[in-house]
Order: C-alpha cells, then sequence, then structure tokens
C-alpha cells in the first residue's frame, strides 16, 4: 500500500519535470493536485451547505478543476478555469455560472477559496469546498496559479483542441494531400457537429512539408510554433522522428521512414511484418523454403535487416540480403523492397533471362508498377495487403461512403482514405479516454492501450507497450495479368510475435 503510494508520487514528480517552478510555486503545487499545506498542520476543507469538514488531500483543487487548471465542462455547477488570465488579467467582469465580478485579486481570490465568496461578494456554489489557507498557502497557491497555465501542453485550450498535419499542396504528392485533409476536415465537421471532445472544438492546422528535409522540419517547427497538441495522418516521406521527439509531438499516422519511437503510432503493420505473411503464405501454400530478399536503395536496407532476422526466428534459413544491381538474382521466390520503378527493372531483368520466380512485395511499394509487367509474371506476383475488401462490414463500408458523399472523393485513393481514417479513429478514441485533462504523455499512454479497434474496415487494431503498428501482418493477394486482376488467397493473419 505504502510502497503503492510512493510510487504515485514519483510518478507525480517526474511527470511535471518540463516546467521549471520555484520553490514557492511547487508549494503551491502541492497544495493544487494534492492539497498537502506547507505548514505541519493537515489542511481542512469544509466542504456542501453544511461545512462538513474532510482533509483537502481528498479533495484536492486538481480533483475538479483539472489536472491543467482548465477547468470542467460537463455537469450543472462548473469548476472553472482556475487561469491567472482568466481570473485576474485585464479589466471588465467575468461570467460564470450566472455570477458576474470583477478581476480576482491576491486577496479577493484567498477570500473565495477561504469563504465562498467572489470579488463581487456573491456566493460560490456550496458544490466549491472552503479552504483554511494558512497566509503561507495562500501565496504559495497564488504564485502556482500564475504558472498553472504553462502547465498545458500546447494546443490544449479551455475551449480548443488543436491538431496538426502536413500535407503537400503541390508537387507528386498534392493530390493525396488533398484527400487526407478531405477525409481529416471531414472526421472534425462530425465531431465538431456532436459537441467536439471533451468540451472543446476541434482544429486542425495544416502545413506544407515542400519536397525536401530541410523544408520538411521548417513545417513542423511552423506547426509546433501554431502550437498543435499532436500531429495525425501526415504525409510527409522526409519527416524524420528526431525532429517530432525535439518538437515533442505524438503522431498517429505512418511511421517516418527512419523509424518510429515511442510517440510514432502507425495504424498500419510495418513493411517487414507484411513481408513476413507472404512468406510464409510462400512456405505453407506453395512450399517455398529458400526465399532471396532483394532491396533496392539504401533507404530499404533497414527494412530489409529487420525481415531477414524475423524470418530467422520462424525457421526460415534466408541468404543474406541482396541489393538490387540492375541484374536478375537467383532464387524460386525473391521477396522484394524498393521502390514501383526497380520492382519493374527487376521484372525486366528475370524475364530476360527466362526466369520466372515468384515475386512476393508490399501492395504499397510496387502496386503502381503492375499494368506495366507482362502476363510472364501472371500467378507468379504475391502482394501484402495491410487491408483488403474482404474486411469491410457494414458500418465501415457506410462511414467510408459517407465521407465519399460529403467531400466529393471517389473510390480512387482508396486505401489513403482507409488508412487516413484508421489513424483519425485511433486518435478520437484515445483522446476519448484520456478525458478532459489531457496531455500529451496521456495521450501517448492511451493510444498505448488501444486493443481490438474495430474500424469495419481493416482488422481490428490496437498498440502496446512498445508496440507501435496497429496492425501486424497482412492479407497475401495473387496477381494475374494482364489486367492487373487481384485473388486473395491468404486472409489477414498477425506474424508470430517476437520471442
Ligand atoms: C469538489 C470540487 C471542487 C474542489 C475540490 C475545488 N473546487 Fe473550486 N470550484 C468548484 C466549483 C463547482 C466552482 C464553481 C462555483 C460557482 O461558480 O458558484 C468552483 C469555483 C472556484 C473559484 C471561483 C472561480 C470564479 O471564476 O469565480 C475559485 C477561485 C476556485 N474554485 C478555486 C479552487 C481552489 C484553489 C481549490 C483548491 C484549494 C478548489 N477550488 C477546489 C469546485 C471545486
Amino acid at each position: 500500500m505504502r510502497a503503492g503510494l510512493l510510487l504515485a508520487l514519483l510518478l507525480l514528480c517526474t511527470s511535471t519535470q518540463a516546467l521549471t517552478l520555484t520553490e514557492q510555486e511547487q508549494a503551491g503545487q502541492r497544495l493544487y493536485r494534492q492539497g498537502l499545506s506547507s505548514s505541519d498542520a493537515q489542511l481542512q476543507a469544509q466542504v456542501g451547505p453544511s461545512g462538513i469538514r474532510v482533509p483537502a488531500s481528498v479533495l484536492p483543487c486538481a480533483s475538479c478543476h483539472g489536472r491543467d487548471g482548465s477547468g470542467r465542462p460537463e455537469g450543472g455547477v462548473r469548476p472553472p478555469s482556475l487561469y491567472w488570465q482568466r481570473l485576474a488579467l485585464g479589466q471588465g467582469e467575468r461570467q460564470i455560472n450566472g455570477r458576474r465580478y470583477p478581476a480576482y485579486t491576491a486577496a479577493s481570490l484567498a477570500k473565495a477559496i477561504r469563504s465562498g465568496v467572489d470579488p463581487a461578494g456573491n456566493r460560490l456554489d456550496p458544490a466549491m469546498p472552503r479552504f483554511d489557507l494558512t497566509l503561507a498557502d495562500q501565496r504559495n497557491l497564488t504564485a502556482y496559479l500564475k504558472r498553472l497555465a504553462d502547465e498545458r501542453d500546447p494546443g490544449l485550450e479551455d475551449q480548443v483542441l488543436r491538431l496538426g498535419t502536413l500535407l503537400p499542396e503541390s508537387g507528386p504528392l498534392a493530390e493525396a494531400g488533398r484527400v487526407v485533409r478531405a477525409v481529416l476536415e471531414d472526421g472534425i465537421e462530425q465531431l465538431n457537429r456532436q459537441g467536439g471532445l471533451h468540451g472543446r472544438r476541434v482544429e486542425l492546422q495544416v502545413a506544407d512539408p515542400g519536397t525536401s528535409a530541410a523544408s520538411t522540419s521548417q513545417a513542423l517547427a511552423a506547426l509546433a510554433q501554431r502550437q498543435v497538441f499532436t500531429l495525425v495522418a501526415p504525409l510527409a516521406p522526409w519527416l524524420d522522428s528526431g525532429a517530432l521527439a525535439s518538437q515533442g509531438l505524438p503522431l498517429v499516422g505512418a511511421t517516418p521512414l527512419d523509424g518510429g519511437g515511442p510517440q510514432v503510432f502507425d495504424p498500419l503493420p510495418a513493411l517487414h511484418e507484411q513481408l513476413l505473411s507472404v512468406a510464409m503464405h510462400a512456405r505453407e501454400g506453395l512450399g517455398l523454403q529458400r526465399l532471396q530478399v532483394v532491396f533496392a536503395g539504401q533507404d530499404q536496407a533497414i527494412a530489409a535487416g529487420m525481415l531477414l532476422e524475423r524470418m530467422r526466428q520462424i525457421g526460415f534459413n534466408p541468404p543474406p540480403a541482396q541489393p538490387f544491381e540492375g541484374r536478375a538474382v537467383a532464387g524460386e521466390g525473391i521477396v522484394f523492397l524498393g521502390s514501383p520503378r526497380a520492382f519493374a527493372e527487376l521484372a525486366t531483368a528475370l524475364e530476360r533471362e527466362g526466369r520466372q520466380p515468384y515475386l512476393l512485395a508490399a501492395s504499397a511499394q510496387v502496386t503502381s508498377a503492375l499494368p506495366g509487367l507482362s502476363a510472364h509474371w501472371s500467378q507468379r506476383l504475391l502482394l501484402a495487403y495491410p487491408f483488403a475488401p474482404s474486411d469491410w462490414r457494414a458500418p465501415g463500408r457506410e462511414a467510408l461512403q459517407g465521407i465519399r458523399q460529403r467531400q466529393g472523393l471517389d473510390g480512387r485513393q482508396a486505401a489513403l482514405q482507409v488508412s487516413t481514417l484508421c489513424a483519425w479513429q485511433l486518435l478520437v478514441e484515445a483522446l476519448r479516454q484520456v478525458g478532459r485533462d489531457a496531455s500529451r504523455e496521456g495521450l501517448v499512454a492511451a493510444l498505448e492501450q488501444l486493443h481490438g479497434v474495430d474500424t469495419g474496415l481493416t482488422p481490428a487494431l490496437g498498440f502496446g507497450p512498445g508496440r507501435r503498428q496497429g496492425l501486424a501482418g497482412a492479407h497475401v493477394v495473387q496477381v494475374s495479368l494482364p489486367g492487373p486482376g487481384f485473388t486473395e488467397v491468404a486472409p489477414y493473419r498477425a506474424v508470430p510475435e517476437l520471442p
């Protein structure tokens, strides 16, 4: 019991590291969060119309006004936000719960907390306890209330929750950018129509990442300046996880190329897990034992390495991965990682030598090369699809249909529509669970707890401690040519967990 309490206190302390507080402010924070006086005596609160006395530690300010001080919008008489900005700064009347009053001063604030009367002499609702503050407690608390607004993570305001994303406005990804934007804006509109999230209206800030690593990190910095709470579904090939981490931004969406990090939650499976699903099907369904891994481009080397390692773990005995150098490669089955163009080159080189191995690849990497391949490859291509039409169920199909109708989208870019929608649904689900008293840390913890999220368009999504991909495998689809035509030959299954 005691150990548990200690641990809880420790956690409380570590999570305040971001803000450096003076000793006085720290004492105010203890009072605010835990109801502890700076004196040896126990701080008492009088509760309700009859003034029953209880220790303030049972009813700390944070339990009603929120750990971040933004108040609670739900219910009848609502604990208002306690930001100094709202309470004390500026002229003019404030209005809350039907009371009107001029700005608070340190003295009138102490009076409100001690005896439940506001600066205009109105009685506060008895739902607000009266606290027997010492003079030192009063000073500590006031000092802390002046800092309270800084405790909030950016993008989280009284009335507004601001999200951000990176979408190219020109260049080859512009059309995709418009699709992602339409899906996100639609989700936000629907959510706001139902009253937003925990009393906050949701807003989206968009920045253009341009076409280089430098312009991407500039766009990211600009978003951070505009105070966004988290990123959702960015379309930014040059995004790097270091820049994300240095801005402290969580991300729900595609993993940056250089790998994710604890703040990144990707609805879709990692490339190597998708390919592992196809490799397993090739072994079990086609009897292929020796698979040659080939990667085109140094940026694929890491994923190729991870794939080899996972293959070994589940009993494959693969030769070392080979970089693709424009020449044919030996093997009855070749697992390819790289661009559509390199994939087409590999196919041509093999065909020229009269070879016809099975080619295994991820749909997201090679789909655009398929129409250019010859009938030589018909039935020899096995592709990984994280989700497929066989996953679609009525609610998911209707949701997608609704978005398309409202936003003027059609069936093109369906995969992008679905993956964006998945990112959005995961984020909203986690934000709902965090509650109004949100923080980035809380969001990351809530995302980590998500399991079995049913999108109606994909296999169930979920994360876990250390698990940052919503899916862990793929459907296997066989391609017939010319066409191309697609036949699902193995349903989605998660690959075995790491030992
Ligand atoms: C049990 C819930 C609860 C706790 C605990 C609580 N409050 Fe309140 N507080 C309220 C409610 C409800 C109101 C609104 C009363 C009203 O508007 O009539 C309120 C109002 C206030 C106001 C008046 C704000 C205004 O705009 O006039 C201040 C100041 C305040 N609380 C400070 C505190 C401080 C400081 C603590 C901790 C020492 C604290 N409260 C603890 C529920 C609580």
